[in-house]
This record gives C-alpha cells, sequence and structure tokens, in this order.
C-alpha cells in the first residue's frame, strides 16, 4: 500500500495505490493564482502547506486504509517550483521516517508517462509518449517502468506554456489552455495562421509562434480595437489547429526514425480535444496504437506519483529510506 504525493506546481494532490490499483485520488487545486494570470510560487507554496494534511487524510478515508497501513510513501521530487516540491517532500519524509517505510522519489514527467498503466489497455513496450505539460514537450522513448530516453524536446517554451500565453493575449484567465480548447470547437481553425520556426530533427521551439501570435493581434487591434472579441473563436481554433500541428509532425517523424508504432500522449496539454481527435485520425493513418490518458490523469495528479512509486519499490532491490534526498527544481530525465 502505497501513498503518493504531487506537490510540483499548483496542484495539492495524494492517491493511494494498492498492488498496483488506484483506490483513491484526491486533488485540491490552488484558485488563488487565476487572479495574477500565473502561478505565484510563493503563494503556491503556502496553500500546498494547508491543504497537504486534508488532501493525505481523504486520499486515506476514500481509499478505506490507515496510515500505519502503508508499506511505503512516494513523491514528487522534481522537477517542479522549490517552495511547493519542498512541502511534499518534507511531508514524505517525515511520514516514511516515522513509519519506517521506504520512501520513493519520483520524477515528475516520468511519471505523466506511467500515467498509462493506472487503467488497461496498457501501452506494450517500447512505445514512444509525446509528453507535453506546462512545463515541458518532449518526446520519449519508453523501454520499460524505469528506463526512458528523451529522443527530443523544446529548446525554449512548453506547448502548454506557448498555450497559456497565447490565452492571457486573447484576454483569458489562467491556465489558458483548456479555454483555448472550449472556444475552438466552435471556430475556424483555417481562418488565421502564423508563422512558425522550423527546428532540425526531433527538437521543438515555440517561442518564434508566440512572438508571430503576439504581433499579429497586435497589428489587427490597431486596425480594430474589437478585433480579439469579434474572432475570438476563430482565433483560438486557429492557435491550437497551429500548436498542435508542430506537435504532431515530430511525432510523426520519430515513429518512422524509429519505426515504433506504440504511440502515447501524456501531461496537461494531452487533455486537448483537438491532439486527441487528431492523433486518432493520424494513428488509423500510420497503422499506430494509440494511447489517450483518462482526463483525471493527464493534468497534475497524485495517482501517477503512487503508481510510479510501486514500480520503483517492485523493480528495485535498495528501498532504503534516505533521509538526505532532496527536492529537485530542475531534475534531469
Ligand atoms: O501537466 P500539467 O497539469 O502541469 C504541469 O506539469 O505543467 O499541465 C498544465 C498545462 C497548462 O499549460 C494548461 O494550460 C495545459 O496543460 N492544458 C491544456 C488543456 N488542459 C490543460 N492545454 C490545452 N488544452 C487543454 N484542454
Ligand atoms: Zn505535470
Amino acid at each position: 500500500m502505497i501513498l503518493g504525493i504531487e506537490s510540483s506546481c499548483d496542484e495539492t494532490a495524494a492517491a493511494v495505490c494498492i498492488d498496483g490499483n488506484i483506490t483513491s485520488n484526491v486533488i485540491a487545486t490552488q484558485r488563488v493564482h487565476e487572479q495574477y494570470g500565473g502561478v505565484v510560487p510563493e503563494l503556491a507554496s503556502r496553500a500546498h502547506q494547508q491543504k497537504i494534511v486534508p488532501v493525505v487524510q481523504q486520499a486515506f478515508s476514500e481509499a478505506g486504509i490507515s496510515v500505519k497501513d502503508l508499506s511505503g510513501v512516494g513523491f514528487t521530487q522534481g522537477p517542479g517550483l522549490l517552495g511547493s516540491l519542498l512541502v511534499g517532500t518534507s511531508f514524505a519524509k517525515g511520514l516514511a521516517f516515522s513509519l519506517n517505510v521506504p520512501l520513493l522519489p519520483v520524477h515528475h514527467m516520468k511519471a505523466h508517462i506511467l500515467a498509462h498503466f493506472i487503467d488497461q489497455p496498457f501501452p506494450e513496450f517500447p512505445f514512444l509518449c509525446l509528453t507535453v505539460s506546462g512545463g515541458h514537450t518532449q518526446i520519449v522513448r519508453v523501454e520499460d517502468y524505469l528506463r526512458m530516453e528523451v529522443l527530443g524536446e523544446t529548446s525554449d517554451d512548453a506547448v502548454g506554456e506557448a498555450f497559456d500565453k497565447a490565452a492571457k493575449m486573447l484576454g483569458l484567465s489562467y491556465p489558458g489552455g483548456p479555454e483555448i480548447d472550449q472556444l475552438a470547437k466552435s471556430g475556424d481553425s483555417q481562418k488565421f495562421s502564423f508563422s512558425k520556426t522550423v527546428m532540425p530533427g526531433l527538437e521543438y521551439s515555440f517561442s518564434g509562434i508566440k512572438t508571430s501570435i503576439l504581433y499579429f493581434l497586435r497589428d489587427q487591434m490597431k486596425v480594430n480595437p474589437d478585433f480579439i472579441s469579434q474572432n475570438i473563436h476563430d482565433l483560438a481554433a486557429s492557435i491550437q489547429f497551429a500548436l498542435i500541428q508542430m506537435l504532431l509532425d515530430k511525432l510523426v517523424l520519430a515513429s518512422s526514425e524509429t519505426g515504433i508504432k506504440e504511440i502515447a500522449i501524456a501531461g496537461g496539454v494531452s487533455a486537448n480535444t483537438h491532439l486527441r481527435n487528431e492523433l486518432e485520425k493520424i494513428g488509423i493513418r500510420h497503422h499506430w496504437k494509440i494511447h489517450i490518458p483518462e482526463f483525471e490523469y493527464c493534468t497534475d495528479n497524485a495517482a501517477m506519483i503512487a503508481i510510479s512509486a510501486y514500480f520503483q519499490m517492485k523493480n528495485s532491490s535498495n528501498n532504503e529510506i534516505d533521509l538526505e534526498v532532496q527536492a529537485m527544481p530542475r531534475m534531469k530525465f
């Protein structure tokens, strides 16, 4: 019985995994950041401190277990915001030490990928995973539960960040990705186009398109101050189309270069409707076996941390409590 704790950014989350099955998954989303248009690290850290105990207690009660039943404590070690990570790390260390059970540090981005092993059907190894969140954009070759290799990633902004910044330019609230997704549903994705930076191989870059959107809106607003409000649906659809196209082009290249046709997506942006629909279509064309996570496991959650800790514990002979383990804001993959 493993407790998983997630506190890397602005969700305080706890989940229980019993023999590889998730039996509770509790998430407290911090609303305090909405008024600032982005996550304020100090406020995030304080909110984690307030919420971590009730969230963990609720995870125990929903799983029908007591703290004494635990056989391991998993937590997000990084990457993420230092002040936020410290809350989960300290809590996990204290709990594991008091119970004398293994302390299992988890890499947040690897956990997004391992979320695919919560519900059947599981991907078969090796598979490719497009991991897309607010801080990362990566194509990962997954050999097994613990061995993963980044084949390509962004050299600047992450795609989730591009969604959120574009949304901010459109006057939408934070996080803007889901709002763009919603507005795009009744928009024309071919109405506007934006210039993109073409990167070699499997690398991504989103700073060029972000600037292109900014200049386009600025020029249009000079001519017509109501341009954004009059075209909000078409703008959302066109921006979304361009960003998702960039993601998929490289994924197709990665599959043809590696010969791997078992394809998964993970991370917050994998909740995007257009990405999910397009992937299904491309998958049919290229004879891919597609793995799309349930919505609740796309954005940050602790079920993915608990399942990762479970695989770590199962596949490692050394599960001692190492109280020297530190939170790592820029943890290497
Ligand atoms: O994985 P996640 O919850 O947190 C990080 O680890 O960063 O990802 C958050 C990101 C945000 O940028 C958010 O705007 C984006 O995922 N996101 C979406 C959608 N849902 C969340 N982007 C586009 N469409 C969505 N439906
Ligand atoms: Zn995440």
